[in-house]
C-alpha cells in the first residue's frame, strides 16, 4: 500500500469515512471536495437513519464517478484499539481494485491521533495476500498495482501523523515479511534459503549483521540440538544471528529473541500422522517472527542495539535421522535423552537459548511453535506466555495487549521442571512423563538451557520469556487483520517492548 498524509481536500475513486455513532449529520468539513450528488445521498442517508454509526456497520453510497463508504466507529469516548484495528481491516478487505485504487481515509471530529493510526494500521496489516504461486493472481494484482491511499484528518494532525505512519508502515513491512516467510512453501524455504534471504537483506545496510553458521561451522560448535534435529534432511541446518546496529553501546545489556525455525516438522522418526501435516510448513513462525522484528527495527530508525537468533532446521526421517531413545548433546554441555523426535522444536531452542547468553542480554525472549497442547489450552485466541521473571512476563502481556496480540501468562511450575530433569540416562528428557501440561513441560524444558548471567552458576538466570504461537501464528480466522495463512504474530508486541523501553530509560 502507498500511502500519504494531507488535509481534507479532493479524493480518489473511494472514499472511506469512519463515523461515530448516533450522529445524524455529517460532521464538519467531513464532505469537502465532493461532487454535489454525492454530498446529498451522504446527507440523507445521515439524516434519514440508514446509517447509524454503530460498531461493524457500514454503508456504500455510489453516485456519479464516486463511492463514499460509510463505517460505524460506535461512540466516539468508546473508540479502543482493537475496535479501529478491526474497523480499519475490514474496511479494505470489503473492498475491490477493481472499483479503483485511488483510496481516500478521512478523520473528521472526534479522531485523534492515536485512533487514525490503529485504523490505518488495521487497513495497512489486512491489505496482504501470498499469490507468489498463483500465476492468474499475481499478475492481475501486478496489473492493478497497489492500493494508493490518501489519509486525510484535520490540519493540526498532519505533521505528528505523518511521522507517525512511517513508523507504523515500517512495522507492517515486517510483519507481512514474516508472513512470507511462514506462508513460503517448505520445498522453496529450506533452512539455508532462509539464511540467504537474511544476508540479502542485510547486505548494504551498515547498520545490521547477518552471521550464519552453516552445517560445518555447528559442528565446530558442538550445536548437538541443531544437528541432531536437522541431520535427517538432505537440507542441512543452521543458526542465523541478527544484530540491528551492532556498534552501538557494546558493553550494554540490550534486548534477544530467539525463534523456533523448523521448516518442516514431519515429527522425524516419531512420524506425524498424515492429517494436516501440510501446515506444520509454519512451524518456522518463530524464526519468521524474529526476522519480520528485526526488518521492523531497521525500517523505523530504531536507535539501540537489539540481537535475534534464528534456529533453522527441517525435522525428517531418514537413515541418517536421529531416533527416539538418543542421547544428543547440546552447546550448553547438557546432553538430552531424546524420547520423541517429533519434540524437535525445544531441542533446537535448547542451542539457540544457550548462544544467546554470550551476547550479555538484557533479557531474552523466545517464540515458538512449540506444542499442540498450547492450541487445546487457549485456542487460536491467545500465545501462551512463561518466564522466569514476572517484570518481564508483565511487560510483555501489556505490550501485546496494546498490539492485539494477546500473551496469555502460563505457570513454571518447580514440578514441570522436576519432570523434565528425571531423566535417568541424560541431564534433561525432551517428553514429560504423561501428556498432560504439554506446553508447561516443555517451557520447564526450555528453562534448563537458559544460562546465567556471565555463565556463572552462582549468578540468576538472565530474564527470560517463552512464547508458544503454535495457535497463533496461523490459522486465526477471528482475527481481522489476516485473510488466510500466517499471520506475522508478535511482530508489533515485540517492536513496542523493545522500542517503548528504550523511549523511556
Ligand atoms: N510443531 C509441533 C507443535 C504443533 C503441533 C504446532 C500442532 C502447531 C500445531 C511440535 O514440534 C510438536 O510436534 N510437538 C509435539 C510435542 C510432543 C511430542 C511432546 C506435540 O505437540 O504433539
Ligand atoms: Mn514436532
Ligand atoms: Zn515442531
Amino acid at each position: 500500500m502507498d500511502w500519504k498524509v494531507t488535509d481534507r481536500e479532493a479524493t480518489g475513486d473511494v472514499m472511506l469515512l469512519p463515523l461515530w455513532q448516533s450522529k445524524s449529520k455529517a460532521p464538519h468539513n467531513s464532505l469537502n471536495g465532493l461532487p454535489r450528488s454525492t454530498i446529498s445521498n451522504v446527507k440523507s442517508a445521515l439524516s434519514g437513519q440508514r446509517f447509524n454509526g454503530k460498531i461493524g456497520s457500514t454503508l456504500s453510497i455510489w453516485s456519479d464517478n464516486c463511492r463514499v463508504v460509510l463505517i460505524g466507529m460506535g461512540e466516539v469516548d468508546e473508540l479502543t484499539h482493537k475496535t479501529a484495528r478491526d474497523a480499519g481491516a475490514k474496511a479494505i478487505a470489503g473492498l475491490s481494485k477493481k472499483d479503483g485504487t485511488d483510496l481516500t481515509v478521512r478523520f473528521t471530529t472526534g479522531w485523534n491521533l492515536e485512533g487514525m493510526k490503529w485504523f490505518v494500521e488495521g487497513m495497512m496489516l489486512r491489505d496482504y495476500a501470498f499469490l507468489k504461486y498463483r500465476k492468474k493472481d499475481r499478475e492481475e494484482a501486478e496489473e492493478k498495482g497497489n492500493w494508493n491511499l490518501t489519509i486525510q484528518a484535520s490540519e493540526r494532525y498532519l505533521t505528528d501523523l505523518k511521522a507517525d505512519m512511517k513508523i507504523v508502515a515500517a512495522r507492517v513491512d515486517g510483519v507481512h515479511l514474516a508472513r512470507d516467510l511462514g506462508n513460503e512453501p517448505p520445498n522453496h524455504l529450506y533452512p539455508m534459503a532462509y539464511a540467504e534471504r537474511a544476508q540479502n537483506w542485510a547486505n548494504g545496510k551498515n547498520n545490521v549483521k547477518v552471521e550464519v553458521y552453516d552445517w560445518e561451522r555447528l559442528q565446530k560448535e558442538d550445536m548437538g540440538g541443531l544437528i541432531n534435529v536437522g541431520k535427517g534432511s538432505s537440507r542441512k541446518p543452521c543458526m542465523v544471528i541478527f544484530t540491528v546496529n551492532p556498534n552501538v553501546d557494546p558493553k550494554a545489556q540490550v534486548p534477544c529473541i530467539v525463534g523456533k525455525g523448523i521448516t518442516f516438522d514431519t515429527g522425524g522418526i516419531s512420524l506425524k500422522p498424515g492429517a494436516s501435516m501440510d501446515e506444520m510448513k509454519y512451524d518456522m513462525h518463530g524464526a519468521a517472527t524474529v526476522f519480520g522484528l528485526m526488518y521492523a527495527l531497521q525500517a523505523s530508525g530504531h536507535k539501540g542495539r537489539v540481537h535475534g537468533i534464528a534456529c533453522l532446521a527441517e525435522n525428517m526421517p531418514s537413515a541418517e535421522a536421529y531416533r527416539p531413545g538418543d542421547v544428543i548433546p547440546t552447546y550448553s554441555g547438557k546432553t538430552i535423552e531424546v524420547l520423541n523426535t517429533d519434540a524437535e522444536g525445544r531441542n533446537v531452542l535448547a542451542d539457540g537459548l544457550w548462544k544467546s547468553g554470550e551476547l550479555n542480554p538484557a533479557y531474552v525472549v523466545d517464540l515458538a511453535t512449540l506444542t499442540g497442547a498450547v492450541v487445546v489450552a487457549l485456542g487460536h485466541e491467545a500465545t501462551g506466555l512463561w518466564s522466569n521473571n514476572d517484570d518481564l512476563q508483565e511487560r510483555i502481556h501489556k505490550a501485546g495487549n496494546e498490539e492485539d496480540e494477546i500473551a496469555w501468562k502460563m505457570p513454571l511450575l518447580p514440578a514441570f521442571e522436576k519432570e523434565m530433569t528425571g531423566s535417568k540416562i541424560a541431564d534433561v528428557r525432551n517428553l514429560g512423563k504423561s501428556r498432560w501440561g504439554g506446553s508447561c513441560t516443555a517451557a520447564a524444558f526450555l528453562k534448563q538451557f537458559v544460562p546465567p548471567r556471565d555463565f556463572d552458576e552462582d549468578n540468576d538466570q538472565i530474564p527470560w520469556a517463552h512464547l508458544d504461537i503454535a495457535g497463533t501464528a496461523w490459522g486465526a480466522d477471528t482475527n481481522a487483520m489476516v485473510s488466510h495463512g500466517a499471520t506475522g504474530i508478535h511482530v508489533r508486541t515485540l517492536h513496542r517492548l523493545i522500542t517503548q523501553a528504550s523511549s523511556s530509560n
